[in-house]
């Protein structure tokens, strides 16, 4: 959707919406809130992830809280070498070394990040672990690996030989330009609402592949990568990293869905901000997906090519988002 026919069709609704809150006493705002929880577990993740999205699933179905399920999933395909953007088996720097990023955030607004990554598989994890066994937010390289060796993870070898062998032949092409997928897997990103119908999210990825060494994009930066708000709603990232940055995407969507836009509408905007800035349609991809406490989603990208997948009452789909500017 244009950024103009958007604002022409969602001014009103907005201006109306903005000022709702202040004229609501805030016996009414915790009734709007109570009365719009849907505790019917569900997963929605970023791209094709039917397992990952299973074992989430089924995780929230036992009981489990939205944050634990959640990196339970994304384990899945950090382990998972066939893929090629998260965990080992990601694609590599430009000097042929993968380094992860991962962020957690919770129903409490809690969160915990860790960038640049070394040899350590399962980053979503030691995100988590970084929110709740330090005073920080944020573990950098070797002092997230650090960290992740005193807390007894294995180190490994990231680097599988058919990751090497794709490096090797984008060494041949001898003039360094990243690679960003834009009809494949990349970022997962994955939130998560429990049976209480409280939020939590993840993002993890091996991030641009060829990237510079100590580039990080926008999976493990609080607001630009993923970002909830348990008395609003929750919103990931995935695609062309800088571009999510620089419009803080995350965090726009769940703001936009706090002044009344569905996830949906929300999405479509955090889209808009990003191609407006650019000189037509880009050739880069970026996609959101992003749910509201009445347990809404919502869905967007710049190109065609990009799914998700759901997971709800036991169901569990891959959808494309034909939902595209
Ligand atoms: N969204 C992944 C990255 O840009 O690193």
């Amino acid at each position: 959707m244009k950024r103009r026919s958007f604002l022409d069709r969602s001014t009103l609704g907005v201006t109306s919406l903005l000022i709702a809150p202040s004229i609501l006493s805030s016996k009414d705002q915790e009734h709007n809130t109570v009365s719009n929880l849907n505790s019917t577990p569900y997963v929605l993740s970023t791209w094709n992830v039917i397992k990952a999205n299973e074992i989430a699933g089924k995780a929230l179905d036992r009981g489990s809280s939205a944050l634990d399920a959640a990196v339970q999933g994304v384990a899945y395909e950090e382990a998972n070498i066939q893929n090629t953007t998260v965990g080992r088996g990601g694609s590599p720097d430009r000097d042929g070394t993968v380094t992860l990023d991962a962020c957690v955030m919770n129903h409490k607004g809690n969160c915990g990040a860790v960038l640049a990554v070394e040899n350590i598989t399962h980053v979503a994890a030691l995100a988590k672990e970084v929110m709740e066994k330090t005073p920080h937010v944020i573990l950098a390289g070797a002092g997230a690996r650090q960290f992740a060796i005193e807390q007894g993870y294995q180190l490994e070898n990231l680097l599988t030989e058919e990751s090497k062998k794709a490096w090797e032949k984008w060494l041949e092409k001898g003039n360094y330009k990243p690679e960003i997928n834009v009809e494949n897997h990349d970022t997962i990103g994955m939130l998560c609402s429990d049976a209480e119908g409280n939020l939590s999210g993840v993002c993890t990825t091996s991030g641009l592949a060829y990237k510079m060494k100590g580039r990080v994009g926008d999976s493990p930066i609080i607001g630009s990568g993923l970002y909830i708000d348990n008395e609003i709603g929750g919103a990931v990232a995935t695609g062309l990293g800088e571009e999510v940055i620089k419009t803080v995407g995350s965090f726009l969507i769940v703001e936009l869905m706090r002044q009344g836009l569905t996830p949906q509408q929300a999405c479509e905007e955090a889209i808009s901000r990003i191609v407006e800035k650019q000189n037509g349609k880009p050739d880069f991809q970026v996609a959101y997906v992003a749910t509201n406490k009445k347990g809404e989603i919502g869905a967007y990208s710049i190109h065609s090519g990009f799914s998700y997948t759901l997971y709800k009452n036991k169901l569990n789909k891959n959808i494309n988002s034909n939902s595209v500017y």
